[in-house]
């Protein structure tokens, strides 16, 4: 093994998708390594970009203004080349030819498995901090952008109950997450939707069917189902066929998309990135184990960077019953 030098200086990346607030931890993560005494350095567009040696300097100014924004102002990627064994030596060797020891990765599940192999093979100390919109990264109970994720979903939801009510329809709204149920759930509860389909479950078409008839029965004059996306966007339609061909019921489809991954991030993803970021910087001066800065029951902590790797199954599922429950 290689052996592991005094850190210096730190290297800061994003990674996989952008998540509002990675920009408050990446300002969060360059000021507290100036105050102690290393130097900064930003790795532009993810790890694609510490194979390019798309890597430069920041000070104080570089990270000023921009913790109300969202994206990253250092690019992100999900690189392919980051996957050989060949592209993270040229990883390892440009963060050598910068002098950079210690390296932070914001991203999610992805972009911890890379940090995670890169350790394995370099020694390079590493910490993660979660930051992805799906909220679906082990060994945390939250990442950096999700809240404003599902702020932007209700504020969507709220707008098309507006005419769902004015006109006595169905929506079938899809939102993001990937194989995540954890935006559509939040999103469901937040707004009283009639329902949540599910990719990574059985779609049971007959139940949302019975469900949106007794609701009509009882004077209720919309319907919302909330729909988590799955690997690719569209399920809505698949739904909304169904519905139609086997219950004669007419649905409108409205996929969120994009619009929820952007915007000036939560008071609540400003202030957990900038707590996470604090922690990883101290957890790299502390000692050089592989970790990501997490939360758990309100407290940021540095955890085992293996307790997060693994998937995360069925976490959300309690709150199925509650939107069930809620919209008799
Ligand atoms: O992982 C974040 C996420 O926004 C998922 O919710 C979504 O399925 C996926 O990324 C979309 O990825 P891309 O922006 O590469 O199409």
């Amino acid at each position: 093994m290689k052996k592991i030098k005094k850190i210096t200086s730190i290297g800061i990346l994003c990674s996989g998708g952008d998540s509002p607030g990675m920009n408050c931890a990446i300002r969060s993560v360059v000021r507290t390594a100036l105050g102690q005494g290393l130097k900064a350095y930003g790795i532009h567009r993810g790890y694609q970009g510490l194979i390019d040696g798309n890597i430069h300097e920041l000070v104080a100014s570089s990270v000023g203004n921009i913790l109300q924004r969202g994206g990253t102002i250092l690019g992100t990627s999900r690189s392919k080349d980051f996957l050989t064994i060949e592209g993270r030596q040229k990883a390892y060797d440009n963060l050598n030819a910068y002098g950079v020891d210690g390296l932070i990765v914001i991203g999610g599940n992805g972009s911890f498995k890379g940090a995670h192999q890169f350790y394995k093979e370099h020694n390079i100390p590493v910490i993660g901090i979660p930051g992805t919109i799906d909220n679906d990264i082990s060994g945390t109970d939250y990442t950096i952008g999700f809240d404003t994720a599902v702020q932007c979903g209700i504020e969507a939801v709220d707008r098309i109950r507006d005419t769902a009510s004015s006109h006595e329809r169905i929506f079938l709204v899809e939102v993001m997450g990937r194989n995540s149920p954890a935006i559509a759930v939040h999103v469901a509860v937040c707004t009283g939707a009639e329902n949540i389909v599910f990719p990574t479950q059985e779609i049971q078409y007959e139940r949302i069917a019975t469900d949106i008839k007794r609701g009509m029965l009882r004077g209720k004059n919309s319907s919302i189902i909330i729909i988590a996306e799955g690997e690719k966007p569209g399920l809505a339609y698949t739904v909304q066929n169904k519905l139609k061909k086997d219950f004669s019921m007419e649905s409108h489809v409205c996929i969120l998309g994009h619009i929820q991954r952007g915007g000036s991030p939560t008071h609540l993803d400003r202030f957990i990135s900038a707590r996470m970021a604090f922690e990883a910087v101290h957890g790299l001066l502390k000692d050089h184990a592989p970790r990501v800065a997490v939360y758990r029951e309100g407290q940021v902590l540095l955890a085992p960077l293996d307790e997060c790797v693994k998937d995360k199954f069925d976490y959300e599922k309690p709150y199925l019953e509650l939107v069930r429950a809620l919209s008799i």
